[in-house]
């Protein structure tokens, strides 16, 4: 008989987005005239912009002839691709070696599959409320998780406690879900904290394409020593549209080494390749294609656009709630908007009655760890039109 992994046991019984979309499903088919309007997950409505689509079809196309077909790729990503993302970084002032880039199907995959490199006897510091990828790939390895409280009280920004040791920090800013994210000052105590206890940090930037304050940093390298201590894990999901399409990318650093308990030097990076070399058989040609468009001077400002269509959609959520003297957070460096459930309601009832009056899904903060107990986030990618539909429907509720 097959022994299993009974550390699946000490997992919720679904995963959040999976529990949602089985209520929302539940309430469709029992009112199939009901028209419901989703602001639960976060994926985008608009579509890809037409330079990543021609790049797209192009990609198609040399799989038609002998002559440009390709089979298998490189599992890192393809250099053309690799180099844009370089040369995005450097933009922003951060300089990379195309070898410490790992083109991956999504942030997800990679801030789930980072976990096989490490041992389970680790300290994992992680935020409350947070991504719950975090805190499941890592109960999945039966790992104990040290949580951190982000409240109102530190505006959603833990910052670390010197006389608490930890091995593996998950930060994720603009933060998913209470849309906080730190500034260079905040982000380089945490660099500091990680340099002094030898500990490595997983940084998820997938929403930097969100930050609208130039002053805030939108990759961990922008502050010295990263290099060190830090991998990144960033999506186009969000940036470009590719929640379907999929494709993202895991800056793993040369500078990035510890020891092992031999003594002896380890890179993470040559652990990282070695990892997915044997697990992943990288993205598909046709998608990288897509994706060096959206470093493309065009690709990149009409991503731009649709970001900004986002960010409108944002500010008539928080404009609609703010009216109501609901305290929210987010909305501004991020595409997700946290709030106050109103009278002190619980998340998941809340989540229910606005469901059942209002026909509107959002995402109840339980889903994100018990600070989000009150809290509930709803999510600025759904279009213009259903967006103001549903905090008018909201707006008559309260
Ligand atoms: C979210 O809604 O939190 C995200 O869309 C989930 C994800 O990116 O996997």
């Amino acid at each position: 008989m097959p022994k299993f992994n009974e550390n699946y046991f000490h997992l919720k019984e679904s995963y959040l987005f999976s529990e949602i979309a089985h209520r929302v499903n539940a309430y469709t088919e029992k009112n199939p005239d009901k028209k419901v309007i989703r602001l639960g997950i976060g994926d985008v409505t608009l579509p890809l912009g037409s330079e990543i689509i021609s790049q797209l079809h192009k990609g198609v196309d040399a799989l038609a002839s002998a002559e440009t077909f390709k089979g298998y790729g490189p599992e890192q990503g393809y250099d053309f691709l690799r180099n844009a993302i370089v040369d995005y970084y450097h933009r922003n002032n951060v300089t990379l070696h195309p070898c410490e880039v790992f083109v991956s199907d999504g942030a997800k995959s990679d801030t789930g599959n980072i976990t096989d490199l490490f041992d389970t006897d680790n300290i994992v510091l992680i935020p409350d409320p947070v991504y719950p990828v975090y805190v499941d790939t890592n109960l999945m390895n039966g790992r104990n998780i040290v949580y951190i409280d982000a409240n109102e009280e530190n505006d959603f920004l833990p910052m670390p406690d010197f006389n608490v040791h930890a091995d593996i920090i998950y930060i994720c800013s603009p933060n998913n879900p209470t849309g906080a994210a730190y500034n260079i000052e905040q982000l380089k105590k945490w660099v500091d904290y990680a340099l002094k206890n030898n500990a490595i940090i997983l940084y998820d930037s997938a929403y930097e394409c969100f930050i609208t304050d130039e002053t805030l940093p939108r990759s961990i390298y922008a502050i010295e020593g990263a290099k060190k201590c830090a991998i990144e894990f960033c999506s186009l999901s969000k940036t470009a549209g590719f929640t379907g399409t999929r494709c993202g990318y895991t800056i793993v650093p040369e500078d990035l080494t510890f020891l092992s308990s031999a003594g002896a030097k380890i890179s993470v990076n040559a652990m990282w390749n070695r990892r997915q070399t044997t697990k992943f058989n990288g993205v598909s040609y046709i998608v990288q294609r897509g994706a060096a468009a959206v470093f493309s001077p065009e690709g990149m400002s009409q991503c731009k656009m649709n970001i900004k269509y986002y960010q409108e959609n944002a500010h008539i959520i928080m404009n609609s709630l703010t009216k109501k003297n609901i305290s929210c957070y987010g909305g501004v460096n991020s595409p997700y908007i946290w709030f106050k459930c109103p009278n002190d309601m619980d998340s998941w009832d809340f989540f229910d009655y606005l469901l059942n009056n209002a026909q509107v899904v959002g995402t109840p903060g339980a889903g994100f760890g018990k600070n989000g107990q009150k809290f509930f986030r709803l999510t600025s990618f759904g279009t213009h039109n259903s967006t103001i539909k549903a905090m008018e429907r909201i707006d008559k509720l309260f």
